[in-house]
């Protein structure tokens, strides 16, 4: 398992044991943590899912591909240069300790 925190926009806190090769958007959604929509369903194809990464475990995650480049050209809230896809960053025992940001807005 490997323990990520995700922060929502108001400041609350979910640390989340998560099985190594869930996507980030997977185990935020099946615990509860509200800050992540989803709309898609994982497919890539909603930016529902913006997150932004630590920035101390950004080159321990797979770089993102053009499909995710292009659609975090659609996220509502501002992208940053720690900004990914949560559907399409799979966790990994690297990320263990890592902390995730979510934005106010999703849609
Ligand atoms: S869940 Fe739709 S892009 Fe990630």
């Amino acid at each position: 398992m490997v323990k990520i925190n995700f922060i929502e926009a108001d400041g609350s806190e979910t640390e989340l044991d998560v099985q190594d090769g869930w996507s980030l958007m997977q185990a935020a959604v099946s615990n509860g943590v509200e800050g992540i929509e989803a709309e898609c369903g994982g497919s890539c194809c909603c930016a529902t899912c913006h997150c932004y990464v630590d920035e101390a475990y950004l080159d321990k995650l797979e770089a993102a591909n053009d499909k995710e480049l292009g659609m975090l050209e659609e996220t509502v809230a501002e992208r940053k240069d720690n900004s990914r896809l949560a559907c399409q960053v799979k966790v990994t025992p690297e990320m263990d300790g890592m902390t995730v940001h979510l934005p106010e807005v999703q849609s």
